[in-house]
């Protein structure tokens, strides 16, 4: 396989785009950057060296996978600003590692580990600038793996684009104390057999309709129970579930149906360093009920408390704020990731 390095083209973009940008008021929007990173693929052959190029639209056939039959990965990480101006990004290779898995279910070519990461890299850099000072946001990243050229029938794709672009984010969730949750019981978001364990496009867009339901009710966000029983609690529209009761927190298993996050292992990880009992098996709504905290995991959300959540008509609120797990393990996570400690897992790069 190619390596892919290609030069940084030198910016010509004035200082004053960043002066103006108000880092404290970012959302989690898009604020486009000045570059992005491009490399393709035909079938049966390996990706050429990408190049980074201006960011901006691109071309694509009407009949390709992507858009006819949603033949598409995504991926999402971060970048920080450390207070001496060091810019660092959380886990690639992890990343990298979760899109070769989700091609492989997509009969999709996927680049190499060695190039994921180094696209990674080329676009955090040639954006450099677009990196928000330390504390005021992160440059989220998102690369994608899309079917690209023209196949009218239902077929692997001729075509296959790589593309990482960036953008300044701020928090995902517009919360003060924690999420309002709804069990949703009519609607799953994935099956046994299906595409849930990857990170494929066609798992979100169905979650919208409900979202917005959801959200018209007053509730942050909702949380879906497994297809096959009924009865077990999976995931958010856009991160992982941890339940704590006493010293064990547990967290569904990652066995096809449950995204295996970044942020999810992190943590998991994390709460075992301080003595917590880890435990990855089925979590049923009634432990989510009397559970005592409940919190999500993301690299959009970071670690998000749950505030209440809503089954049929049973409200339970759950502890959150300075005493809460989920705060402790947020800051430990963080500040690795912002340098405030030291990296001594080895997971930024
Ligand atoms: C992420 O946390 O990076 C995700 O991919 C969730 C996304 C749907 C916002």
């Amino acid at each position: 396989m190619a390596p892919a390095s290609s030069p940084l083209p030198i910016s010509s973009e004035s200082d004053e785009k960043y002066a103006n940008v108000k880092w404290e008021e970012l959302g989690f929007a898009l604020t486009p950057t000045d570059y992005m990173y491009v490399a393709k693929c035909k079938e049966g052959e390996s990706f050429s060296q990408g190049k980074i190029v201006p960011y901006g639209d691109i071309s694509i056939s009407p009949c390709s996978p992507i858009l006819n039959y949603g033949q598409g990965l995504f991926e999402g990480l971060k970048a920080y600003r450390t207070e001496d101006d060091r810019i660092r990004i959380f886990r690639p290779d992890q990343n990298a590692l979760r899109m070769l898995t989700g091609a492989e279910r997509l009969c999709m070519t996927p680049p190499s580990l060695d190039q994921f990461v180094e696209a990674v890299k080329q676009t955090v850099l040639a954006n450099k600038k677009w990196v928000p000072p330390p504390g005021k946001g992160t440059l989220y990243i998102r690369p994608l793996l899309i079917g690209s050229g023209a196949s009218l029938g239902v077929a692997p794709a001729p075509e296959t684009t790589f593309l990482v672009y960036a953008s300044p984010v701020g928090g995902y969730h517009k919360v003060s104390s924690g999420l309002n949750l709804k069990v949703d019981h009519k609607h799953h978001r994935a099956h046994s057999g299906g595409t849930g364990g990857v990170k494929s496009c066609t798992n979100y867009s169905p979650v919208v309709k409900l979202l917005l339901e959801a959200k018209s009710s007053g509730f942050s966000d909702i949380l879906f129970l497994d297809a096959a029983t009924g009865r077990n609690i999976e995931e958010l529209s856009a991160c992982n579930i941890f339940i704590v009761k006493g010293n064990i927190v547990s967290t569904p298993p990652t066995s096809g149906t449950i995204l295996p996050g970044v942020t999810r292992k992190s943590i998991s990880e994390l709460a075992r360093d301080i003595g917590y009992q880890v435990q990855e098996r089925d979590v049923s709504v009634d432990e989510l009920l009397e559970a005592e905290e409940v919190f999500g995991t993301g690299t959009a959300v970071v670690v998000t408390a749950v505030e209440t959540v809503t089954f049929h008509d049973k409200k339970v609120k759950y502890r959150t704020g300075e005493a809460a797990l989920s705060t402790k393990l947020r800051s430990m996570l963080t500040n690795i990731q912002m340098g405030i400690v030291e990296d001594k897992k080895g997971w930024m790069v």
